[in-house]
């Protein structure tokens, strides 16, 4: 049984460390999930004027196409539990030339806002890494005004994400980590649309829509997959980080071969597949 309160501090130093590498990979991402983005935003259908609110914003990448919808009169609160998530956001959205962004440094579990005070929300890849998915859904109702739309992005199931499963499956065949549960939090804990449905509607939102959505990450060298995922997949590559360096290098050599058998076999192999739910 995860320790929720140890998981949450964990999570948030380890993010937090990573928020560098977020920024140096910044166009590599956009790039990649520039499919979800757009499904996303399609999803929020954002209006000029609107306040909307970004969670687990990360490095920011989505709320930055929202802001440029929302123009002058609007506001994108973009927000995640790392101080240095939120520096390095707040850098990027400069560089770009947006200004109608307020940065904050917001725990979505628990979340520093009035009730009904936002007509939005955008989340990508957050929900299913917090200890709490339910408490942070619960709360996402609470501040969107009725009839507010909430649109996210979760991974669907370790079958169809090899990028993150073939490590993450290493590690586990080796001892290095438990078997996943399915319902602690991690990259998977959503994957099961069942159980978005669920938690979704329980949380008091309407019987959400979602849609399946690839992400194109260019994985056909297993070296760039290797590179990427020990700078991208913080809960990976913080598990990996921590082995002595003989073992270390031994997970990286079956991680490589198992990558370049799935290649070749399909060059897409290892791109990755996530859900876009929107619901309001
Ligand atoms: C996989 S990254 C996704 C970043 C960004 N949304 C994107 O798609 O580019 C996950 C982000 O969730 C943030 N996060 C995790 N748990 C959180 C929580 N309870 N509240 C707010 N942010 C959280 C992390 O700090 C990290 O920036």
């Amino acid at each position: 049984m995860v320790d929720l309160d140890e998981y949450r501090a964990k999570s948030l130093q380890n993010w937090d460390s990573f928020s560098g590498n977020w920024a140096d990979e910044h166009a590599f991402l956009h790039e990649a999930t520039g499919g979800v983005a757009r499904a996303l935003v399609d999803g929020l259908d954002p209006q000029p004027g609107q306040t909307i609110l970004e969670l687990a914003a990360g490095t920011g990448d989505v709320g930055f196409a929202v802001a440029e919808r929302l123009g002058d009169a609007g506001k994108l609160i973009q927000t995640d539990f790392a101080p240095g998530m939120v520096e390095q956001e707040k850098r990027l959205a400069a560089d770009a030339g947006l200004s109608n962004i307020e940065h904050r440094v917001m725990d979505a579990e628990n979340m520093d806002l009035e009730d009904s005070s936002v007509d939005g929300v955008v989340v990508r890849y957050g929900y299913m890494l917090m200890a709490d998915p339910a408490a942070a859904l619960s709360e996402t109702k609470r501040v969107l005004r009725d009839g507010g739309k909430l649109s996210f992005a979760v991974w669907t199931a370790p079958d169809r994400n090899l990028w993150a499963f073939i490590p993450a499956f290493a590690l586990v065949e080796a001892g290095h980590l438990d078997p996943p549960d399915p319902e602690a939090p991690g990259i998977f804990a959503l994957a099961d649309p069942d159980r978005v449905r669920s938690m979704v509607t329980v949380a008091g939102f309407t019987e959400p829509e979602i849609e399946e959505v690839t992400v194109d990450w260019d994985y056909t060298d297993p070296a760039v997959h290797w590179e990427k995922t020990m700078k991208l997949a913080a809960p990976i590559a913080d598990a990996i980080n921590d082995l002595p360096d003989d073992e270390r290098e031994r997970i990286k050599g079956v991680v490589a071969d198992r990558v370049a058998e799935k290649v070749a076999g399909d060059p897409t192999a290892m791109h990755g597949h996530s859900w876009v739910v929107t619901t309001s």
